[in-house]
């Protein structure tokens, strides 16, 4: 018992540990933005990520705006517009 008990205990651990990227700025000329993880996975990991969860890459405007864009597009177009996600 008191092993299943420490067993659990280190899934949980590797699990919040995992979750290791809570905000990230990625740099550009359009202007930087910071993506907010934490927030965003509240809206459910499989929003962006296929089986299990682990780094995308979305440097470069095509795979950004496929995965970013297309979503804020579809829920508001305010949130769609440059400005919103790229800052100066
Ligand atoms: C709105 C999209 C989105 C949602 C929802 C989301 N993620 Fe992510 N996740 C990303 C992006 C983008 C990256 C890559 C960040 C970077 O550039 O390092 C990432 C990276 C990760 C990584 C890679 C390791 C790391 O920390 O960089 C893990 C693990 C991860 N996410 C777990 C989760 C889990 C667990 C959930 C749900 C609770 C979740 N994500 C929800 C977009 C999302
Ligand atoms: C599945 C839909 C979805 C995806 C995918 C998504 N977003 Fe969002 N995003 C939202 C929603 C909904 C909000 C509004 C959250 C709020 O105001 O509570 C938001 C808010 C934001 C904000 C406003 C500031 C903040 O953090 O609250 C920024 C900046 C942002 N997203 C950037 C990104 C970037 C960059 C990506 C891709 C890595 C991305 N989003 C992917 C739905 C999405
Ligand atoms: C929902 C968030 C979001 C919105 C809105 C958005 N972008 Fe982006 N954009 C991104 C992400 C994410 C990247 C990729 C990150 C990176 O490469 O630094 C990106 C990359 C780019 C790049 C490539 C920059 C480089 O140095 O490679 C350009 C140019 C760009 N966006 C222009 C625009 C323009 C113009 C608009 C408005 C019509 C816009 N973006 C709206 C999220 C957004």
């Amino acid at each position: 018992m008191k092993k299943l008990v420490i067993a659990l205990m280190l899934v949980t651990f590797a699990a919040t540990a995992a979750f290791a990227v809570d905000s990230v700025t990625y740099e550009n000329k359009k202007g930087n933005i910071t993506f907010d993880h934490k927030k965003h996975a509240e809206m459910g990991c499989d929003k962006c990520h296929e089986g299990t969860p682990a780094k995308i890459d979305v440097k470069g405007m095509k795979p950004g705006h496929a995965l970013c864009k297309d979503c804020h597009s579809n829920t508001d177009k305010a949130m769609a517009k440059c400005d919103y996600c790229h800052k100066k």
